[in-house]
């Protein structure tokens, strides 16, 4: 067994908030970063499709080496992740290790939610499936969830118009949607790996007294501790601090969008999936 990158897996370019908080913890991996924007969005897609689109992905990410893939989408971990590990990867193989970003989101909320009301913000996709509610049922059996999708935040940052003012209309809405179905809410989750674009506005139009949960950082110390805890996987994991993006849409597109959320250069390629 060769070690290889950990492999960070995306619709579009929403996983490279999750990515920025990962290497920002743990520099010292390789990793590599895959975009199917192609195929975006996921949210709206239903099980097969996004079961489909993502088993592609996992597969093509181990055929680059990876031993560890992180599905940075939380349509495609609702979606597809239960059926990759239990369908596709005893075939596969099964040393290597596929994990999502809802656990570690959810794991988070127990210590923060004081009112024990919780709000998620994510696609229709997300929000259909029930993952949030639950995986926050078998966690904390105590705490409401209350799930309102955005179905047009995900086009507003893919297209670049997260700072724009039209962005204000929409943000407002769901936010406000969210909080007419529960006002107890005192905690409210970004779903969706995208949101974290639109951080500022929706801080303008949230509340005061309500925390936001922004998966990033809770993901990257979920990580790090899952290494610590499995040094046989760690092992499996190259280390020279190497970051490499892959994308199935334009190299150009990808490095032009990416620069909003990276703030760095980076070596962009392309590839095809399906
Ligand atoms: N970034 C993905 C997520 O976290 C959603 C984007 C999409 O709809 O493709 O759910």
């Amino acid at each position: 067994m060769t070690p290889g990158p950990i492999g960070i897996f995306d619709s579009g370019y929403g996983g490279l908030t999750i990515l920025k908080q990962i290497r920002r913890a743990m520099p010292q991996y390789d990793y590599i970063y895959l975009g199917d924007n192609a195929r975006t969005p996921y949210g709206t897609r239903s099980f097969e499709v996004v079961y489909e689109f993502t088993r592609q992905a996992v597969e093509r990410l181990f055929d680059m080496g990876c031993q560890l893939v992180v599905l940075a989408c939380n349509t495609a971990s609702a979606k597809a992740l239960r059926s990759v590990q239990q369908n596709d990867l005893e075939r596969l193989d099964p040393n290597r290790r596929v994990l999502g970003i809802i656990r570690p989101t959810v794991e988070s909320i127990g210590g923060i939610s004081q009112s024990r009301h919780v709000g998620v913000l994510a696609t229709e996709g997300t929000i259909l499936s029930a993952s949030y509610p639950m995986e926050v049922k078998k966690l904390f059996p105590d705490i409401v969830v209350t799930g309102q999708a955005c179905p047009l935040w995900v086009p507003l940052v893919e297209n670049g118009e997260a700072d724009s003012p039209g962005a204000d209309y929409f943000v407002k809405k769901y936010i406000d949607a969210l909080l007419e179905q529960d006002p107890l809410i005192d905690t409210i989750i970004l779903g969706c790996t995208h949101y974290p674009l639109l951080l500022d506005k929706i801080e303008a139009y949230m509340p005061q007294g309500i925390k936001i949960v922004c998966q990033g950082e809770y993901v990257a110390e979920s990580l790090q501790d899952y290494l610590i805890r499995h040094p046989e996987m760690d092992e499996r994991c190259s280390k020279g601090g190497q970051c490499r993006f892959y994308t199935t849409e334009s190299v150009e597109k990808f490095v032009s969008s990416a620069s909003l959320f990276l703030h760095e250069a980076i070596d962009v390629q392309h590839l095809s999936l399906g």
